[in-house]
């Protein structure tokens, strides 16, 4: 597994990194809610991806927590644990890396360092949600040995943190 990837809780200034990450590296639609107008990172798509992390998980009663990924000291993506509101016990997870690092190691090192974290905080188990086209995801989770179910259009998995799960 990469050694040189770590994981820092999100703040204003790792949000500046991750915005210049983002806008290099990325599509707005794979890194933030979509956001009507003109395609591309527009001004007002950069200050929405910027007030989307700040009231998610920079307000005083932040909704989820999110971490800057660093991969040999430089920020490369963002990954974020999201309790389930009607699965006490149960975060979300969701990562994304820019496109010129993915498929070199970050994500598997990525996964393992946040269900960590996820198990630290205190949660039961991590909930994941993808696409069957995503090989990716499929790969990572096929990797921790996480069974996906199909639901639709939408493939998901719960990986048990409990002691003896993993
Ligand atoms: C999904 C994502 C986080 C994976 O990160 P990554 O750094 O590319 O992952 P890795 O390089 O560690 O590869 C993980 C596994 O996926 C496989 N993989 C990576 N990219 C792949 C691709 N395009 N097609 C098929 N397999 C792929 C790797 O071979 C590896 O498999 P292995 O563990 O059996 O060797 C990254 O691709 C990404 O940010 N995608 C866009 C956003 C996204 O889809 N987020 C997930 C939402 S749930």
């Amino acid at each position: 597994m990469r050694s040189d990837v770590t994981l820092r809780p999100l703040d204003r200034n790792l949000l500046t990194d991750l915005l210049l990450a983002a806008v290099e590296d990325a599509d707005p639609l794979e890194v933030m809610p979509p956001v009507e107008g003109p395609g591309g990172w527009t001004p007002e798509r950069r200050a929405a991806f910027v007030r989307f992390h700040e009231s998610r998980s920079l307000a005083a009663d932040p909704v989820e927590t999110t971490f800057a990924i660093s991969a040999s000291g430089r920020v490369v993506g963002a990954a974020r644990l999201c309790p389930v509101e009607k699965r006490a016990g149960t975060a979300e997870a969701g990562v994304w890396i820019g496109r010129s690092h993915r498929g070199a190691g970050v994500g598997g090192a990525v996964l393992r360092l946040l269900l960590d974290r996820a198990g630290a905080a205190g949660f039961a188990s991590v909930y994941v949600s993808t696409t069957p086209h995503n090989l990716a995801v499929r790969a990572l989770m096929a990797g921790i040995g996480a069974d996906l179910v199909r639901d639709g259009d939408t493939l998901t998995a719960c990986v048990d943190l409990r002691a003896g799960a993993r």
